[in-house]
């Protein structure tokens, strides 16, 4: 099946495939099951969903729907961004896999290291209290991995520093233009995996004329470009897409981005339109 099969290995020692679909965005019921059910269908083994997405019964029930084996398909939901605490953890992760109709996932992540309504605060004793609650949640088999999303340096090392197990990825915004350099060396110096979500800056980055260029060079889509680029600077891509063209164009991305086209990419700056 080509791209949507092949993976990643994580610092657990388990494989991840490359692509994911992408569920941010996608309301609960008809749209997030079609768009996840024709996903599977299509191939994706690979599927992120999130507690505050509000789509977790949906995709739970695409996913036992579609009739593939559960230990096919790499699951990975996240604790909501608010909750800093150790027991509200436990309390939210029974919650999604209940929701989900799931007895695990491949992957929990803490969602941000701050709540959504107050970026860029200071919650480095409650992301360290959280994350005791994911490691308790590894080691009970219930989530085969766990990680961290948007965490930058300074997130990242106090669970380095206070945490027993080594975060398998950090879910960061990534896409050509947006590449958070910092994070991204400090996570892969790590072997802390990097996962891109937003790989498309959230279809802003569709219209841009300089990856229009590249595009058209090699017979490709935006999107493909776009998807292509995060694979080769290493990170897993998480295209979100409720149209079945789309879902199967963002999969063929079969080709190779020469270096010289990926170091221009690497270039660009401001790429959202
Ligand atoms: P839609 O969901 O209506 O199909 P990102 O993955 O960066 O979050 O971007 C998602 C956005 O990009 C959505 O608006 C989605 O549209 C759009 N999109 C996804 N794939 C493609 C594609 N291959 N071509 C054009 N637009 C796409």
């Amino acid at each position: 099946m080509g791209i949507l099969t092949d993976t990643y290995t994580l610092n657990t020692g388990a494989t991840i495939p490359k692509i994911g679909f992408g569920t941010w965005q996608i309301p609960n019921g008809d749209e997030a099951y079609n768009a996840t059910l024709f996903a599977l269908k299509s191939g994706y083994r690979h599927i992120d969903t999130a507690r505050v997405y509000g789509n977790e019964e949906s995709v739970g029930k695409a996913i036992r729907d579609s009739g593939i084996a559960r230990e096919e398909i790499f699951l990975t939901t996240k604790l909501p961004a608010d909750v800093k605490n150790y027991e509200e953890a436990f309390e939210k992760f029974e919650t999604s896999i209940k929701t989900l109709g799931v007895d695990y996932v491949d992957l929990y992540l803490i969602h941000a290291p701050w709540p959504w309504s107050d970026r860029g605060g200071d919650y480095t004793e409650g992301n360290i209290a959280a994350w005791k609650a994911l490691e308790e949640i590894n080691k009970s088999g219930r989530a085969k991995a766990v990680g961290v999303s948007n965490f930058a340096v300074k997130d990242l090392q106090a669970i380095l520093d206070n945490g027993t197990i080594v975060p398998a990825v950090n879910q960061i915004r990534f896409f050509i233009g947006s590449t958070e350099e910092d994070i991204t060396q400090f996570s892969q110096d790590h072997d802390i995996l990097i996962e891109a979500y937003s790989p498309l800056a959230t279809g802003r980055i569709l219209n841009n004329p300089e990856v229009k260029k590249i595009a058209d060079k090699y017979g490709k889509t935006v999107a493909q470009v776009c998807i292509r680029y995060t694979l080769q600077r290493g990170t897993v891509s998480l295209p979100k897409s409720t149209h079945e063209e789309y879902i199967l164009q963002n999969a063929a991305v079969d080709f190779e981005i020469d270096a010289e086209d990926m170091e221009y990419l690497n270039g660009l700056q401001d790429t959202e339109v």
